[in-house]
Parts: C-alpha cells; sequence; structure tokens
C-alpha cells in the first residue's frame, strides 16, 4: 500500500531550477557551457567570503552555532537592526519556509501575484493555506493595488517580490506605501527583495524604512546568493520587529546555516568592494543585452535586477533548446505563466557577447 503524502501536496508544482552546467555537458557532449539561468553572480565568490570560508574548513567537523549569533550580530550591526530583529536560513529559500512554517494556518489565505517566486506557492501549499493570485499589470509589472483588492479578512500572509522574479521589474516606493497603508495590521507582508542591490532607481522603495518604523507585519527578505555570489553556500536573512521574527525561530531546523556559510556571510558583510564591482558590471552588462534585444526587436519587460524578461513567442521553448545545443543555459519561462518568454541572466561581458550571437543565430535560422 502506497502511504498518501499530506493533501497539501497534491497541488503542488514542484519547483524546476535552471539546469546545471555539468548536466547540459553530459546531454549535449560539450564543453564551456554557459549558465545564465538562475540569475547566479558570474564574478564569482567575494574573495574575503571565499578566503573566511577557507580559514574555518577545519572547523567543519563541530556543528555550526544554531543560533548563528555572530552572523546575525553582523548583519544586525550593518544594516541597523536589533539582534532580536534578525532571521537567516539556508537560503531565503529557508527563511521563506520559516516564515510560512510560523504563521501559516489550513484555510488562511495568502495572496501573491502571477508569474512572482514559485517557492512562495510550495510553501503555502504545504501549510495547506489557500492561495490567491492577482494578475500582472501593464509591464509585466506587479499590480499591487489588484494585490491589496485581493486582501479579505481570511489574509495571512502577502509575498511581494521586489524587484520580481522572474520580470524583472520594480514596484515604486508610492505603489508599496500605498498597498502598505491598504493592508491591516492583521496581514503579514513578506518583501522579497533578493535583488534589491541591483535595483537602480531613485524610485526604488527602501522596505528597510518599514521595519525601522517599528511594523510588526513586514518582514524583509534578502539573500547573499545574488551580489555576494555565495548561491551555492545557501544563506537568506530576514528583517522584522523582533515579535514578528521570533516565532520563526520555533520552527527553524537546529543547525540551519552551516559552519561555512556563518563565516562566509560575516565576511561578505564586509566586501564592499565586490558588491560594487558586481553591481556596476551588471548594470553595463544590462544595458549592452537591453540595446542587442532591442535591435533583435524583441520585447523585453524593464529590468531592475541581473536577469532580462524577453518576448520570444510561440518558440520560446525551441529557442530556449537551440541555446543549449550551443553550450547557453536560459530559463524558459512556461513555469511562470509567460510560455512566450525566456529569462536571461546578466553574465560577464564575453558570456554577453556568446549569448547575443549565439540568440542572432537561432532567431535568423
Ligand atoms: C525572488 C527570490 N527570492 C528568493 C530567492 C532564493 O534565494 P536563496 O538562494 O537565498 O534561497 C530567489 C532565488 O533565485 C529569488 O529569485
Amino acid at each position: 500500500m502506497t502511504i498518501r503524502p499530506q493533501r497539501g501536496l497534491e497541488k503542488i508544482q514542484p519547483y524546476v531550477p535552471g539546469k546545471p552546467i555539468s548536466e547540459v555537458e553530459r546531454e549535449y557532449g560539450l564543453h564551456d557551457v554557459v549558465k545564465l539561468a538562475s540569475n547566479e553572480n558570474p564574478f564569482g565568490v567575494s574573495p574575503k567570503a571565499l578566503a573566511a570560508m577557507r580559514d574555518v574548513l577545519a572547523d567543519a567537523y563541530l556543528y555550526p552555532d544554531g543560533a548563528s549569533y555572530d552572523l546575525r550580530n553582523a548583519l544586525a550591526k550593518h544594516f541597523g537592526f536589533a539582534l532580536d530583529q534578525v532571521a537567516v536560513g539556508n537560503g531565503a529559500d529557508d527563511v521563506i519556509l520559516h516564515a510560512s512554517m510560523a504563521y501559516l494556518d489550513e484555510g488562511d489565505e495568502v495572496v501573491t501575484s502571477r508569474s512572482s517566486f514559485p517557492i512562495y506557492d510550495i510553501y503555502a501549499h504545504a501549510m495547506r493555506a489557500t492561495l490567491i493570485k492577482t494578475p500582472l499589470g501593464p509591464g509585466h509589472r506587479i499590480d499591487l493595488d489588484a494585490m491589496a483588492r485581493a486582501v479579505t479578512p481570511k489574509t495571512k500572509l502577502v509575498f511581494v517580490c521586489n524587484p520580481n522574479n522572474p520580470t524583472g521589474t520594480m514596484s515604486t516606493s508610492s505603489e508599496l506605501g500605498r498597498f502598505l497603508a491598504a493592508t491591516p495590521d492583521r496581514v503579514l507582508v513578506i518583501l522579497d527583495e533578493a535583488y534589491a542591490e541591483m535595483a537602480d532607481s531613485d524610485e526604488f522603495p527602501d522596505g528597510l524604512a518599514y521595519v525601522r518604523e517599528g511594523r510588526e507585519n513586514v518582514l524583509v527578505l534578502r539573500t547573499f546568493s545574488k551580489v555576494y555570489g555565495l548561491a551555492g553556500i545557501r544563506i537568506g536573512y530576514a528583517f522584522g520587529h523582533a515579535r514578528t521574527i521570533a516565532p520563526m525561530f520555533k520552527v527553524k531546523p537546529a543547525f540551519t546555516v552551516n559552519v561555512l556559510a556563518q563565516a562566509a556571510g560575516i565576511a561578505a558583510l564586509e566586501d564592499d568592494e565586490f558588491v560594487r564591482f558586481t553591481v556596476s558590471e551588471n548594470r553595463k552588462g544590462r544595458r549592452f543585452l537591453r540595446e542587442a534585444f532591442d535591435r533583435l526587436g524583441l520585447e523585453q519587460a524593464e529590468s531592475h535586477t541581473n536577469f532580462i524578461l524577453v518576448r520570444i513567442g510561440p518558440k520560446a521553448v525551441d529557442v530556449q533548446h537551440a541555446l543549449l545545443r550551443r553550450g547557453i543555459i536560459v530559463r524558459p519561462c512556461v513555469g511562470y505563466d509567460l510560455p512566450d518568454f525566456l529569462r536571461i541572466s546578466i553574465g560577464t561581458e564575453k558570456q554577453n557577447e556568446r549569448l547575443v550571437a549565439a540568440l542572432t543565430d537561432v532567431l535568423s535560422a
């Protein structure tokens, strides 16, 4: 007899990550494959984090500090919060799981946008909450007014991804301010700012200001996976009111951030030079790709991240496969409700040039 998994799982569409380089090399008999599919940092690991990890390798026989005291303290100091306002996890994904476990009861409603980060859906379903998704607005932007209208007396959690993955678009300060003003205090708003460092617009909201103001219903989520180049090490963090953070500590696994990760995170926070370099190279790469996609006549969403959403048309998946055969991995967006689009991460100058040459070739075939 098969043991029936819990009912929430019936609604879950499993998360499909970007294909690993090794898999594509194996399947296609290629080498020198470029991955522009998971919005990683194409410039590698923060050198300060790398050195710090080397220094603690020999401590790997010990369990890590379960409270991640030094890492949380470094984050608290760096961003100007108290220690009990900081949560950390094995990637931002893990922090989303802790918040979902801490706050969702069966039957609670979770509001999010269509074409946003799919992990929200997975944990909402796993907690047997009811998922409500609002359509995107013009320009493939999240429609925060529609999300505010979707809030009901049953709503417990709202996920706002800003800038949004996979569209790369951002919500402005005034849009977010209006949304938060309309949202009741009993609804927790998780502001997922995984790409915040890459948003360069004066209108990008300071989500942390809401936490500094003392609001209890805003949790701001960040990650070391992007600008710090630590996607493989897995560290995510969140800032919130101490009373909002405390329930998450009850459910987190005992040792969720490992020894290497804790050391890496502390050192990475000091690596301003690497962050500045990454942000400025990303800006150049974004401009280069935007211009190239314009020349190719491809519609694109306005990116405030290290990836660009491009409309290819009904052949998007064929184009994705043709790029794979040329050793370039990009992300199809069928699972994001955007079947005509590809999401392309911004790489190094060389990688971007290779992508443009291959895409030009594929589209003219
Ligand atoms: C919007 C968003 N949130 C969270 C995450 C998860 O980040 P992490 O690698 O810290 O789990 C990602 C990763 O791509 C993301 O795009």
